[in-house]
């Protein structure tokens, strides 16, 4: 899958994508990502890329013209992508939103915005999706743009060692992951739950669903219980 992320502040984003499980998908080829510098494509001796909001008020817009010449020099050069612009007001991020564009998507275009935020003509006539990563604002769109990849890159085939552990992590099946432990066996004199050293696979299966129940309740009481789980008669 290919990412082309349009920003003002090209600098943010290769630590993150250099290190881990980013740098080996780039590497073994299963996304790609090119970074794009908005003032490259503003015009005029002092490349402007934003100006005062008209009606006032404090803070400076983001210009469509470069942001619309940068993602047009983008599909001539890499093909159609869908437009997402990083937004506070978007579709918020969940898994499924992930899962989905990781299934559907193989190129997609991330703006990101900074200031007070992009002309609303770029939200209107260019991008085909706003996201937000959260109920929260943060100084610009290239931290969002970097979740949204590394959410998406996880959703794809090969990519993490385990092929079922994107559909166990918390929140897949609407329920918060069971607790892990490793070695040692007690530490500081807490031990780790036997069920998980007693090899009885269906019990450890067993415990792992309760106890992301029990989490569910106590942590997130705003997220439902599953079907299945209702059915079971667990509360
Ligand atoms: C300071 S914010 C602008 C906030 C805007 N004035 C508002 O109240 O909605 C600047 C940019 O950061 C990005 N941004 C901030 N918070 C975000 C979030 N929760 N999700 C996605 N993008 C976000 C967007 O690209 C936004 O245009």
């Amino acid at each position: 899958m290919r990412f082309d992320v349009l920003t003002l502040f090209p600098a943010i984003f290769a630590g993150p994508l250099d290190c881990s499980i980013l740098a080996k998908a780039r590497e073994k080829g299963q996304i790609a990502v090119g970074i794009h510098d908005i003032r490259e494509y503003a015009e005029g001796r002092h490349r402007v890329t934003d100006e005062p909001p008209y009606g006032g008020g404090g803070g400076m817009v983001m210009k469509p013209e470069p942001i619309f010449a940068g993602v047009a020099s983008v599909r001539e050069r890499f093909g159609p992508g869908k437009v997402v612009l990083m937004s506070p007001s978007g579709e918020r991020l969940s898994p499924a939103l992930a899962k989905r564009l990781a299934e559907a998507e193989e190129h997609l275009i991330l703006v990101c915005g900074r200031y007070e935020g992009v002309d609303q003509r770029v939200a209107d006539h260019l991008a085909d999706l706003e996201i937000s990563i959260g109920d929260f604002v943060l100084t610009g769109g290239e931290l969002p743009a970097l979740v949204l990849i590394d959410a998406i890159t996880r959703f794809l085939p090969g990519v993490l060692g385990d092929p079922e552990a994107p559909h166990n992590d918390s929140f897949s099946e609407g329920l918060l992951e069971a607790p892990h432990y490793t070695r040692p066996p007690v530490f500081r004199g807490n031990a780790v739950p036997d069920v998980l050293l007693s090899g009885n696979h269906a019990e450890i299966d067993r415990w792992r669903r309760e106890e992301g129940i029990r989490r569910t309740a106590r942590l997130r009481p705003d997220l439902p219980l599953p079907e299945q789980d209702k059915k079971a008669g667990r509360k």
